[in-house]
């Protein structure tokens, strides 16, 4: 036998003997009754130094958080997205294919589903405190068939006011971001938060009403099925992908949510705070760009 042979062999050895014993570990915990292992939304990042960014989500192997061999697509008009190609994959198991558990819907019934649960939202009770306090309920602003979302933390004042997310000061810089640095219009994209209420001085949404508020915005994205997501800032971070890992160890690599390439930057309003950061974000934009198949100037005015 040659060299390579038996080098072959030996791995193919040992990866039965692993798979053996992934078995009976499994048959032990299924014996023990569990029937099922969550997975995690957070998952290894992908190195975005790699020549292809390798995180298109149409083929399925790229939902399992694996590098895809596919070139970028072209950018098209964001209004014009393709629909998302089905059947979608069950999420919630390791040995299953993270993703959606029904088939895409059509472009065309997604504004009329998207209002149904926005009238739910805009009776929500589920955090009584929450529910109280706010003018109104802030569900999302954008188009029902954006490619991008982009997610934040919840509504502040301005917001509770007009009923619309990221109209403050924090949102004319996203909007700015959007439109001056991405070179898109703010209604092609579909922005939303975490949470849908204000909380009261503007604190920090508590773990109990982010679970509450949760599945309405997985009902968003299950329903928008962005191509892609940009995270801003570490709540909305913390709440999607599960880690309370810094910014600065996260920014810059692409994740997974239910299998869509996800992005995480800084918030605007940590920008207006630090406008130092806004370089390190204008270069979260430019991976997010580059994915898209969008045109990235090569250096932005007044910035290096
Ligand atoms: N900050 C957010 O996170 N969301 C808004 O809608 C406004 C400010």
């Amino acid at each position: 036998m040659h060299g390579d042979d038996r080098d072959l062999d030996d791995a193919s050895g040992s990866a039965r003997r692993l798979i053996r014993e992934l078995r009976q570990r499994l048959e032990g915990l299924h014996r023990a009754g569990v029937r099922d292992l969550p997975r995690p939304n957070w998952i290894e990042p992908v190195r975005t130094d790699d020549p292809v960014p390798p995180i298109f989500p149409q083929a399925p192997a790229a939902a399992a958080g694996h590098a895809v061999e596919q070139p970028p697509r072209p950018a098209g008009d964001l209004p014009t997205r393709k629909p998302a190609p089905g059947p979608a994959l069950a999420a919630t198991s390791l040995f299953q294919e993270p993703g959606f558990e029904t088939a895409p819907l059509p472009l065309v019934e997604r504004p009329s589903i998207l209002r149904v649960l926005a009238e739910e939202v805009a009776i929500c009770t589920k955090c009584a405190n929450l529910a109280a306090t706010r003018t109104q309920t802030v569900f999302a602003d954008g188009s029902p068939t954006a490619r991008l979302m982009f997610i934040g933390e919840a509504p502040g004042a301005d917001e509770d006011r007009t009923g619309i997310p990221f109209v403050g000061r924090a949102g004319q810089l996203l909007t700015d971001m959007i439109t001056k640095g991405m070179g898109l219009k703010r209604q092609d994209v579909y922005i939303a938060n975490i949470l849908k209420c204000r909380p009261p001085e503007n604190r920090e949404p508590s773990g109990e009403e982010a679970a509450n508020c949760l599945p309405y915005l997985e009902r968003q994205i299950d329903i928008i099925r962005p191509e892609f997501i940009c995270l801003l800032g570490r709540v909305a971070v913390q709440y999607l992908l599960g880690t309370t890992l810094s910014m600065g160890k996260l920014r810059g690599k692409w994740y997974r949510y239910q299998g869509i390439p996800t992005i995480v930057t800084y918030h605007p309003a940590y920008l207006l705070r630090n406008p130092v950061a806004k370089k390190d974000a204008w270069e979260d934009l430019q991976i997010l760009m580059n994915a898209m198949g969008l045109p990235v100037p090569s250096r932005k005015k007044g910035q290096d």
